[in-house]
Formats: C-alpha cells, sequence, structure tokens
C-alpha cells in the first residue's frame, strides 16, 4: 500500500485575521461614512472565568477593527428583572449596533427570555428566533458566529458545495442546526445527525464534509471518514492531565492524528474554528451598523 497523504490543514486562525483585517478597514470607512463608530455592547452577569476570558478578548478585537465597545458587567444576583431593563436601554441605544449577552446565565435567570428581549436588529449572535425564522426561509437577518465562520472556512477551501454529501454531527441551536442550514442554502445535501442516530460510522462515511459539533473528545475516528473528506472540527475538549501536567490538552470532537490520514483537509484545535467565531461577531456588526444607519452592507462582508 502505498503511504497515505497528510489532509491539509484549513488554518482558521490565518482566515480569522484576514477577516478581522478587512472588518477593520471597511469599519474605519463606516466612521468616515456615518460620522460615528460601529458598536458593540456585550454583557456579562457574573464572575465566570472562561466568560470573562471570552469577553475580555471580544472587547479587545472590537476595538482593533475600529469598532467602539461597550462592556456591561452585571454581579452574580443581577435579577432577570435588571439584565431585562439593561437589554432595553441598548437596543434603544443609537451608538449601540450589536448586542451580545454572554452565555451561559446564573441559572436564576431564564435564557430564552433574555435572548428574545434583544432587537432582531442587534442580535448579532443570531439567536434570537426572528434570525433563526429568517435563516430557515433565506432572509438575511443574522447567523451564529461559529457556523457562519464553519461556512466561509468550506467554502473557500471547496468553491460550490453543490450536490455534495454533508453530514452535521449535533443538533444543538446554536452551532448544529444553523450549520445545516447553511449548507442545504448551499444546495449540499445534508444529514443531522445526533446521539441517537444508528450507526453514526457509516452515516458519516457517505460525507464529502463532516462538520463534528457534539462536545465529545476525539469522538469521530479516522475509519469513520470517506478517503478525502473535508473535516470542520468545532468541539473544544479539555484532556484529563497528563501524570505531572497541570491542564490536560486541548482537542476537538475528531481524532485529528488518525483523521489527518484519510481526509483531505481538516480544521485543527486550536487553531481551527474557534478563531472564526470573534472574526465573524465582528463581521455581524460592522453588517448591523451599515443596516442601522440606512447605507449598504459592502460585498466584501
Ligand atoms: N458563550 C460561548 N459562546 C458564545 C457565543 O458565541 N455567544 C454568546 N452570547 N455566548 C457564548
Amino acid at each position: 500500500m502505498t503511504p497515505r497523504m497528510t489532509a491539509q490543514r484549513i488554518d482558521g486562525k490565518a482566515f480569522a485575521a484576514q477577516l478581522r483585517e478587512r472588518v477593520g478597514t471597511i469599519a474605519a470607512e463606516f466612521e468616515q461614512e456615518a460620522g460615528r463608530k460601529a458598536g458593540l455592547a456585550v454583557v456579562l452577569v457574573g464572575e465566570d472565568p472562561a466568560s470573562q476570558v471570552y469577553v475580555r478578548s471580544k472587547g479587545k478585537a472590537t476595538v482593533a477593527a475600529n469598532m467602539e465597545s461597550f462592556e456591561h458587567r452585571l454581579p452574580e444576583d443581577a435579577s432577570e428583572a435588571d439584565l431585562l431593563s439593561l437589554v432595553e436601554r441598548l437596543n434603544g441605544d443609537e451608538a449601540v449596533d450589536g448586542i451580545l449577552v454572554q452565555l451561559p446565565l446564573p441559572g436564576h435567570i431564564d435564557e430564552q427570555k433574555v435572548i428574545a428581549a434583544i432587537s432582531p436588529d442587534k442580535d448579532v449572535d443570531g439567536f434570537h428566533v426572528i434570525n433563526a425564522g429568517r435563516l430557515s426561509v433565506g432572509q438575511s437577518g443574522f447567523v451564529p458566529c461559529t457556523p457562519l465562520g464553519c461556512m466561509m472556512l468550506l467554502t473557500d477551501r471547496l468553491g460550490d458545495l453543490s450536490g455534495l454529501e454533508a453530514v452535521v454531527i449535533g443538533r444543538s441551536n446554536i452551532v448544529g442546526k444553523p450549520m445545516a442550514q447553511l449548507l442545504l442554502d448551499a444546495n449540499a445535501t445534508v444529514t443531522i445527525a445526533h446521539s441517537r442516530t444508528r450507526d453514526l460510522p457509516a452515516v458519516v462515511r457517505r460525507a464529502d464534509i463532516v462538520v463534528a459539533a457534539v462536545g465529545r473528545a476525539e469522538m469521530v475516528k479516522a475509519d469513520w471518514l470517506k478517503d478525502g473528506a473535508t473535516v470542520i472540527d468545532v468541539g473544544i475538549n479539555r484532556l484529563p492531565p497528563e501524570p505531572g501536567a497541570q491542564k490536560g490538552r486541548l482537542v476537538g470532537d475528531v481524532d485529528f492524528g488518525g483523521a489527518s490520514e484519510v481526509a483531505g483537509a481538516i480544521t485543527p484545535v486550536p487553531g481551527g474554528v474557534g478563531p472564526m467565531t470573534i472574526a465573524v461577531l465582528l463581521r455581524n456588526t460592522l453588517v448591523a451598523a451599515h443596516r442601522n444607519a440606512g447605507l449598504d452592507v459592502p460585498e466584501s462582508l
């Protein structure tokens, strides 16, 4: 047997850096035309350490892309009513184009109620049912950042997706369902697989495109993949630490080492899908700013 070629690495980190650069340039032009910066408000409730890190990096990336960042921190014991009234205030604030309420929220706050309170035209996360509905009927709205980022990587790599078999593993509202919708809009033949799917390896073996978004470390194995498949790994899982180490390694939902010997192209973890999420958030915010200011959305966004 001839040794297999190794899959090409899909460099999400580099792609995201280019997208942020492009957003920064267009944001500067927006400021000239609109006479104000595009603005993103990020709301963090409580002290969750991972969320604090995300919120800080979102703030930095927003400012680096020539946009205004508004950070709102509420204490862990803030009431649902406090949060809803903050969202209401941001809905009415003309300097704010996009609103992101960092999830998860503390258990005493109803996440769905908070998402429903965000104006759909400022819902740059694309989580509001209005935006989910717009996506499902093909109207323009806001698409959740992670699946949109995956789609950008896929079309950059494959061009036209018409007729390709795509299998999305995972059916969350944030990734799996919108991902399937985007692939369907691009004329792929789409299967959504999940924890009750029978013979998952056989289903995945049909796929030209595999998007893994289940949150289970290295679940997708090399022998599940068709030769040359394009593999997008959305998972970010931390393995238990090796003896003597402080922290375990970060891995995706795909066994990267094995899959690299079968796939045509694959996203690494870290450095694949992860960096795309914030870049797309900035892009969505700048789209919102153009719409809110009554300006045409530039094609290159
Ligand atoms: N928590 C983890 N990822 C996200 C995200 O993309 N948006 C929001 N709002 N919260 C998150």
